[in-house]
């Protein structure tokens, strides 16, 4: 399946398994010291960013590829909601129409086909950047205990491909997601989204890795860059 059948298949249930995620644009709010009047969202899902702004915002451009997540999105006044796709440069031409203060993305650019294209794209809009960016060290013992590769891009990948555009300021941060069994755990896997495209496993391997699996939780590691 792809990223965006995935999140568009599971969107009523995204409110119910994105703890992790609003925890993430909690944090990414509270680093912006400023207070944007104009802001634009990229892969704003339903909604976690725009929920967590604590101040009065005159615009808010909500970008997402997938209609069904972005049809959850808050409406109020201000909000523009805009069915794009950030590995496409014709989002791009239609964003500079907008006066934008801030752009924000928050657990979405993860999924980003050539991360380099997409941000070269995002310094052409001029405005500062606030990211939180999935990282390889995400499901690590997942995979490790599946002998299989990390599904993302590593801390240091990121850094050095946002190094070529912005002057950012960058923090790793590792979050835990514990379960009551293994069971719980890798449906969240499936339900949250976080595994993109990607089929982990096959149903045996999938077998073997819940009975095998040696901790009662869940990693997560976001990169997040502020300018
Ligand atoms: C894990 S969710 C995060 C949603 C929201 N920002 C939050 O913090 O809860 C990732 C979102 O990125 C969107 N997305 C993934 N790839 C995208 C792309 N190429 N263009 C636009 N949106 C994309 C998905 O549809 C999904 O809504």
């Amino acid at each position: 399946m792809s990223v965006k059948n995935q999140f568009s298949f599971n969107a009523k249930n995204y409110e119910n398994y994105s703890f992790i995620q609003k925890k993430v644009a909690e944090n990414l709010i509270n680093k912006t010291t400023s207070k944007p009047g104009s802001i634009l969202d990229l892969g704003c899902g339903t909604g976690s960013l725009y929920n967590s702004i604590n101040w009065p915002v005159d615009d808010f451009y909500a970008v997402d590829f997938s209609k069904e997540m972005l049809q959850i999105h808050a409406r109020n006044k201000g909000v523009k909601c805009i069915v794009g796709d950030f590995n496409d440069s014709m989002l791009f031409d239609k964003l500079r129409q907008y006066k934008i203060n801030r752009i924000f993305s928050s657990s979405s650019l993860q999924w980003a086909k050539n991360l380099d294209a997409t941000f070269k794209h995002i310094k052409n809009l001029d405005a500062p950047i606030s990211f939180a960016i999935f990282t390889a060290n995400t499901f690590k013992t997942v995979f490790e205990t599946a002998k299989i590769p990390p599904l993302l891009r590593t801390t240091e990948e990121v850094t050095s491909l946002a190094n070529k555009y912005f002057n950012a300021h960058y923090e790793t941060i590792n979050y835990k997601l514990s379960f009551i069994s293994t069971l719980d755990m890798f449906r969240y896997i499936k339900k949250s989204g976080v595994s993109g495209a990607r089929n982990i496993l096959d149903y045996k391997n999938m077998k073997d890795l819940i009975k095998n699996y040696p901790i009662d939780y869940l990693e997560f590691e976001v990169l997040f860059i502020t300018e």
